[in-house]
């Protein structure tokens, strides 16, 4: 099995103002309830690609007397992150520049580690969930959430929403990773060597009208876009016209919409 790392993997969905918001709201009780049985006292817990930090919170607050580190590539998020554990007065979780691709700790370190999506945005998603399992004790779990994003469905559609989101799909795209990561995670795990995989799928039907407001909010402010523009591959118009569509359906009584997240995880083998 190859593996093969790719440490100059590219991000590409940027840190408007309007994204980390958006991911700030995260928690723990939402995007990681799978493993809130697996979170007991005392662990030492690693959140990967942790962004703003409101996972990684979560964590050292729902484990109480356990050890939890944030690792991120971007300073910015590290900062954020930093800044909301203190004025939280969360004194068990400390946040660190690292490369998911080169983690910095021994083998066989943690209890657990999780990442929320990240793996989606790299070319080589086994290279991750390796060093993943480089770093969990044996018998340790590595999680992760990761969208499907093609699974997803709005009602009442139309072809502008439905290029809107297309074009939500492309950051990802664009630097070789997986926007449907999401139903490929336990085959993932699979080939990563974990056993005791469990694999499964929650259909976000919440806060539909918020998250049609974050994307109107985004597709402007997105760096993609912003690239695309800058490059003539789109026009000002047709990213209005997207942004138009989100707020539309936002505005439609009943709309429905649902955004399925892939849930694993997998035991390192003792
Ligand atoms: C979509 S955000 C998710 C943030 C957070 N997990 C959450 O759900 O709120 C992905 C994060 O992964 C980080 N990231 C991307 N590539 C990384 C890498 N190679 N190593 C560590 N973090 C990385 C990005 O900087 C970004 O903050």
């Amino acid at each position: 099995m190859s593996q093969i790392k790719n440490n100059q993997q590219k991000y590409g969905m940027g840190y408007s103002e309007t994204f980390v918001n958006f991911l700030k709201k995260r928690r723990v009780e939402t995007h990681a309830q799978f493993l809130l049985p697996y979170l007991k006292p005392g662990l030492k817990i690693l959140d990967c690609g942790c962004g703003p930090g409101s996972m990684t919170i979560g964590f050292a607050r729902c484990s109480q007397n356990s050890e939890v580190i944030g690792i991120d590539i971007e300073d910015s998020q590290l900062e954020i992150a930093r800044e909301d554990a203190e004025k939280a007065g969360i004194t068990n979780v400390t946040f660190q520049h690292a490369n998911v691709l080169e983690l910095p700790f021994a083998d066989n370190t943690f209890d657990i580690v999780f990442s929320q999506g990240l793996i989606s945005h790299f070319s080589n998603p086994l290279a991750v969930v390796f060093e993943q399992k480089r770093v969990v004790k044996l018998g340790g779990i590595v999680a992760a959430h990761n969208g499907y994003m093609s699974g997803a469905a709005f009602h009442p559609t139309n072809a502008i929403l439905e290029e809107a989101y297309d074009l939500s799909k492309q950051p990802s795209i664009a630097h070789g990773g997986d926007p449907d990561i999401g139903i490929k995670l336990g085959k993932l795990f699979a080939d990563a060597g974990f056993v005791d995989i469990k694999h499964t799928i929650f259909c976000d039907t919440n806060n539909i009208k918020e998250m049609a407001y974050f994307c109107a909010e985004e597709f402007l402010q997105r760096e993609y876009n912003k690239k695309l523009l800058a490059q003539g591959k789109i026009t000002l118009e047709k990213l209005q016209s997207y942004r138009d569509a989100w707020l539309d359906f936002a505005k439609i009584p009943h709309a429905f919409s649902y955004f399925p997240w892939g849930e694993v995880i997998g035991f390192k083998p003792i």
